[in-house]
This record gives structure tokens, sequence and C-alpha cells, in this order.
């Protein structure tokens, strides 16, 4: 009996000792435990066999998408406005012209105030129109100068350039009326870009004489862009204008 509860034991032994050596076989690291084979992290296993960007905001699947998709359709605001275009110094008082105004803190015109408000509402990017030759600091210099380059159908230079006009598909343009038309600036600004197959919104700030006949100059300007019902505002009313600009958005759907 002793003879074979030993024979047993003997046996039991050399089982555990063989199926511990087929564990180890093929790696060729016998004496290694087993704990120390490599093994996939279970995390990084499931994200490379199982796409899944929400399992983890590490994985980079999750912002190729919207990388993909950021800037499409984007909104633009385009606008001149005389006070971001003469060298009014800063601090100067708003009342002292009917066409100077801050937004944020830096000086613009009645038509910067609208722009902003439209980029406020719309989430659009601003751009402000810039001629290379600043005009007078005199508002009343200025009414004249803009007489004689209306007269000359002038094209100033500009010194503002928009950096990526593929980004945009609707382009607000806003501008104020001098002598019955748009400033020379913004048909310089018109003859620079094609806005084919993009949609054009204008909008005006005015003493009284709205937009003139400044749509039509702006659908011959651009025959292949679609241009929109614009916006109107009297100069002395554009501060106050955020409820015209939000209905008119509305109605427009932006
Ligand atoms: C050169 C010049 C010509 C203007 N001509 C007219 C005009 O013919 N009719 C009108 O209603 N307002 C006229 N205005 C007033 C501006 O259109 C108005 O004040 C506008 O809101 C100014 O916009 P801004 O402050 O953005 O430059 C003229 C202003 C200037 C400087």
């Amino acid at each position: 009996m002793k003879k074979f509860l030993s024979f047993l034991s003997s046996l039991v032994l050399c089982c555990a000792l063989s199926a511990c050596g087929g564990q180890d076989a093929g790696n060729g690291a016998s004496q290694a435990p087993a704990t120390s084979q490599p093994t996939q992290p279970p995390v990084s296993t499931q994200s490379l066999e199982t796409p899944d960007p929400s399992a983890s905001p590490d994985v980079p699947a999750l912002s190729a998408p919207v990388d993909e998709t950021a800037g499409e359709g984007r909104v633009l605001i385009a606008y001149f406005a005389y006070g971001e275009n003469a060298p009014l110094a800063d601090g100067v008082d708003a009342s002292t012209s009917a066409s100077i105004q801050y937004r944020d803190g830096k000086l613009t015109g009645n038509t910067g105030l609208v722009a902003g408000m439209i980029a406020d509402a719309t989430g659009g990017d601003l751009f402000s129109i810039l001629t290379a030759e600043q005009y007078s600091d005199s508002y009343d210099d200025t009414i004249d100068v803009g007489q004689e380059e209306k007269r000359a159908d002038a094209r100033p230079e500009l010194s503002s350039h928009i950096e990526d006009l593929d980004r945009y598909d609707t382009i607000f343009l806003g501008f104020p009326n001098w002598w019955g038309d748009m400033p020379m600036a913004v048909y310089s600004f018109l003859d620079e870009y094609d806005f084919s197959g993009k949609t054009i919104v204008p909008f005006v700030t005015s003493g009284g004489s709205g937009f003139s006949n400044t749509i039509r100059a702006i659908e011959d300007a651009e025959p292949d862009a679609t241009v929109l019902e614009g916006l109107s505002l009297r100069d002395s009313r554009s501060a106050q204008a955020e409820g015209d600009v939000t209905e008119w958005l509305d109605r427009l759907e932006y």
C-alpha cells in the first residue's frame, strides 16, 4: 500500500512538472515567469480593433471628423467703416462725430457696430475693409474726398485681405452710404474677390438714403453670387439696432 501511495505521489509530481514546461515552451524563456510575457493592454487592444471614439477621449479618431468639417460654411462679416480708416486718436470722444463709435473698446463706425452685432448673432468672423491710405481725421474733409473718389470712379488700394475665402460661403457685406453709393473702397473689395457660388448679405448705415442703387452695383460686380435681402439702418439708430438685426437674421434663417 505504502509503495502504491509513493508511486501515486511521484506520478502527480511528474504531471505537474511537465505542465509547467508546456507553458514556457515557444518563447524560449523557460525561466521567465508567466506574468512577464508581453500582453496587449486591454484598452489599446480595444481601440485598435474596435474604433470606438467615445471609449476614450485620447483616441485620435475623435478629433478627425471635427477637423474635417471645421470652417466649412462659415460666415464672414466684411465691412467698411470710416472710424477704422482714419487716423483718429484712441479715446476720441464718440459724440464729436456721427460716425465714431466704439466696439469692445476699439474705434469703429456705425457700420462696424452693426457688423459686431451680426458676428455675435451668427458666430461669424469679422473682416474690416481697410484702405492703404487713410482718410482724413476731419469728417468734413472726408465727405469731400468721398465725393471726389466717386466722381473719379476711383479704386483705393486696400491693406486688408481675406486669408482663406474658401472657408466661407456667406459674406455679410456692410458699408455706409457715401454720396448715394458705396465707398469706392468697397468696389476695390468686390474687384479683388470672386464670390461666385457664395451668398452675399448686404447691410448699410446712412443718414437716410439707405441702399440707393448699391444692391444693383453688388449684383453687377458679383453676377454669380446670390444676393439676399439686405438691412438698412439710420446712422443715429445703429447703436440700438440689435433688435432689428436679430429680427432680420431670423427672417433669413441665420
Ligand atoms: C463721404 C460721406 C458721404 C456720405 N453720403 C451720404 C449720403 O449720400 N446719404 C446719406 O444718407 N448719408 C451719407 N453719409 C452719412 C453716412 O452714410 C452715415 O453716417 C454712416 O452711418 C456712416 O457709417 P460709418 O460710421 O460706419 O462710416 C455720408 C458720409 C460720408 C463720410
